[in-house]
């Protein structure tokens, strides 16, 4: 390109494990709720795909471990052999471009409601703590919650093992790897944040059982798939649906440093300044001691601009960043990034309408990548 003259840090390659990014520019896990009866839909071809640039890592949309994992209407699931069969030419059209793709597997714990779950039972958490109505991150909708049933000790591998099933369809699949979703106040961070975690076994209390959960699933996954395939998803700061912890610098630290011994591929952190999924604060907190105490790679989420990606990158405060609204409403965001190109406003009426095209695959391209 001509006008090129030099390369922005967010354009630089990088070496995660055996994958070889050809820049740090990533598709964050975004929720579109538009796989009809939890099956993954023909239209989402279109959509990653869209989204794919040779050498790209993109992070697939939240999905459900089992049937107890769902708390929204139309999201995608990897437990059936369906969903398996159904995300497959998904996942090759993100391959035939050259992209690098996750899985992101989540279980939503209590915030669900027993019309999401099987024989309408209700929901499962770490405790029986009840989530009050919470208005969606589209800024309309209210979410309404059913109480949940604290699960018992013994249950607990049973959901871990969930996650580690969950990981094996997604290989089955044809994905590169998934990634665990640790954040925003889903059963794992029901787990590990105090504010939920009421637990008196050895779950709770202290910091090291609240994280055990997340650890073990971690665990199970990266023997099932291989510790380079696992990467996982943490808000330590977040209190989105109501999921706050007194001390999250010290929640951060610790499963920064205990990741270190299982060797896996990277740790996903959203910015302390994104108290909820969608919305930036003033915040003085930073994520630099959990980069700087985690060995692997290390992705930053949250509010980023193009500048403040590169400024990031460029300062070794993170290797990769994610962006999510930005990605969404510009499916050539990298190439934008690298042309310094203006960006598409995105649309959050459209977020989570069930429609195959609106708000989906109708953002358009540059016209120089069309
Ligand atoms: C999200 N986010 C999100 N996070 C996650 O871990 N799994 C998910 O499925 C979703 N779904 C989702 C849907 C939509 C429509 C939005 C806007 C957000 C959070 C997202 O990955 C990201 O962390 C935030 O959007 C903040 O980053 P940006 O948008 O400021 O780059």
């Amino acid at each position: 390109m001509a006008d090129k003259v030099f390369q922005i840090p967010l354009m630089t390659p990088y070496k995660m494990g055996n994958f070889e990014l050809s820049h740090r520019v990533v598709l964050a896990p975004l929720t579109r709720q538009r796989s009809y009866g939890n099956v993954p839909q023909p239209h989402a071809i279109l959509y990653y795909s869209q989204r794919t640039s040779k050498g790209g890592l993109l992070i697939s949309e939240a999905t459900g471990v089992s049937d107890t994992a769902q708390g929204y209407p139309e999201t995608p699931g990897i437990w059936t052999k369906e969903h398996v069969e159904a995300w497959k030419p998904i996942v090759d059209a993100v391959h035939a471009k050259g992209g690098i793709f996750f899985c992101q597997i989540w279980h939503v714990g209590r915030v669900s409601n027993t019309g999401f779950q099987p024989n309408g039972q209700a929901p499962i958490s770490s405790s029986d703590k009840e989530l009050t109505p919470q208005v969606r991150s589209n800024g309309i909708d209210v979410a309404q919650f059913s109480p949940p049933r604290k699960l018992r000790t013994e249950e607990i591998p049973v959901i871990v093992n969930d996650f580690r099933l969950a990981a094996k369809n997604a290989m089955e699949a044809g994905f590169d790897g998934v990634e665990i979703h640790g954040a925003h106040g889903y059963l794992i961070d029901q787990f590990m944040k105090d504010e939920i975690n009421d637990r008196t076994d050895k779950y709770g209390g202290s910091l090291e059982n609240r994280c055990r959960f997340a650890l073990e699933i971690v665990e199970a996954i990266a023997d099932e798939i291989g510790a380079e395939k696992v990467g996982i998803r943490l808000s330590p700061f977040a209190n989105y649906m109501q999921s706050g912890d007194s001390d999250p610098k010290a929640l951060g630290l610790y499963m920064a440093k205990s990741l270190n011994a299982y060797k896996i591929a990277y740790c996903h952190m959203v910015e302390p300044r994104m108290k909820t999924v969608g919305e930036k604060v003033e915040c003085p907190d930073s994520l630099v001691p959990m980069r700087k105490a985690f060995n692997g790679t290390f992705i930053s989420a949250g509010g980023y601009d193009m500048e403040e990606g590169n400024k990031a990158v460029a300062e070794n405060r993170t290797d990769l960043v994610a962006y999510g609204r930005l990605f969404l409403a510009n499916p050539d965001l990298p190439k934008r990034f690298e042309l310094n190109a203006p960006l598409n406003k995105y649309n959050r009426e459209t977020f989570y309408i069930p429609d195959p095209v609106i708000g989906y695959t109708d953002y358009p391209f540059l016209e120089t990548t069309v």
